[in-house]
């Protein structure tokens, strides 16, 4: 393997910030994976301790993939959603760059895990239209057309209404596996939200394919019978592991 061949990706979520080291012959991890809780208060600083933490625990001096859950713009993060605006504005690719003395380069959550998919995984080959969805703390998404990504399409924030809150809500709020668990729902009311969500995304897109990854994924056997959409759907082949592999490829892409 050379030395351009692995690389740290670093995954940021609502609740957990995971590392591990990609070998991108393989698509794969080349090491344990580390994950810590994401700090409270959720801050930058707070954040880039937890990120340097992965970093040491690895002794990593090369370039670091790094996955946001927002949307990135030229390495700038431009909404948090589930994190706070404090991130907004910041450069975190610099930021990660000064505090670890490295070279890292951001990418939207659900972006990396959509081309680590369309490299390696599920949509490995797929020139059709192929729609990437994470369903964890929230719902991620990326698109894909052609092989080529449409970058930070935030699906996720679509509206919907949720009959049981009688109101109008980003759909993350109403189907995303964190919503899941804090209404206590059995996962027949769970996946009947969640298909009007599938309904609804594949009104507007078409997509030929779906893929499912994000914390759901690990669980596929509760809910891939009950989803119900007029497209192929598949659960993410790389699962959760999508993200980190993917953030990994995309600093290679884009760095080396
Ligand atoms: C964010 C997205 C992210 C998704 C999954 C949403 O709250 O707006 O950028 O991809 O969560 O983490």
């Amino acid at each position: 393997m050379t030395k351009k061949d692995l690389i740290l990706g670093i995954d940021i979520g609502g609740s957990g910030v995971k590392g591990a080291l990609v070998d991108l012959r393989k698509g794969d991890f080349a090491s344990e994976r580390v994950r810590i809780p994401t700090p409270s208060p959720k801050t930058p600083e707070s954040l880039l301790g937890a990120v340097s933490e992965i970093i040491k625990t690895f002794k990593w001096h090369g370039v670091v993939g790094c996955t946001f859950p927002g949307v990135i713009r030229a390495q700038v993060i431009e909404t948090a959603a589930n994190m706070g605006k404090d991130f907004i504005g910041v450069n975190l690719a610099e930021e990660i760059g000064k505090a670890c003395s490295c070279e890292a380069w951001i990418i939207n959550d659900a972006d990396a895990a959509g081309c680590a998919e369309m490299r390696y995984g599920a949509g490995k080959g797929n020139k059709d239209m192929v729609l990437m969805l994470t369903v964890g703390t929230g719902i991620g998404s990326a698109l894909f057309t052609s092989g080529k990504l449409v970058p930070n399409t935030e699906f996720g924030q679509l509206k919907m209404r949720d009959k049981a809150q009688s109101r109008t809500l980003p759909a993350e709020k109403i189907c995303a596996d964190s919503a899941r668990k804090k209404g206590d729902m059995t996962w027949p009311a769970w996946a009947s939200k969640f298909n009007k969500y599938l309904q609804y995304v594949h009104s507007l897109l078409w997509p030929n394919l779906i893929i499912l990854g994000g914390g759901i994924s690990a669980k596929e056997e509760k809910f891939m019978h009950l989803l119900d959409v007029d497209c192929d759907i598949v659960s993410a082949r790389l699962q959760n592991r999508a993200g980190i592999v993917g953030a990994a490829l995309e600093a290679k892409k884009n760095l080396l």
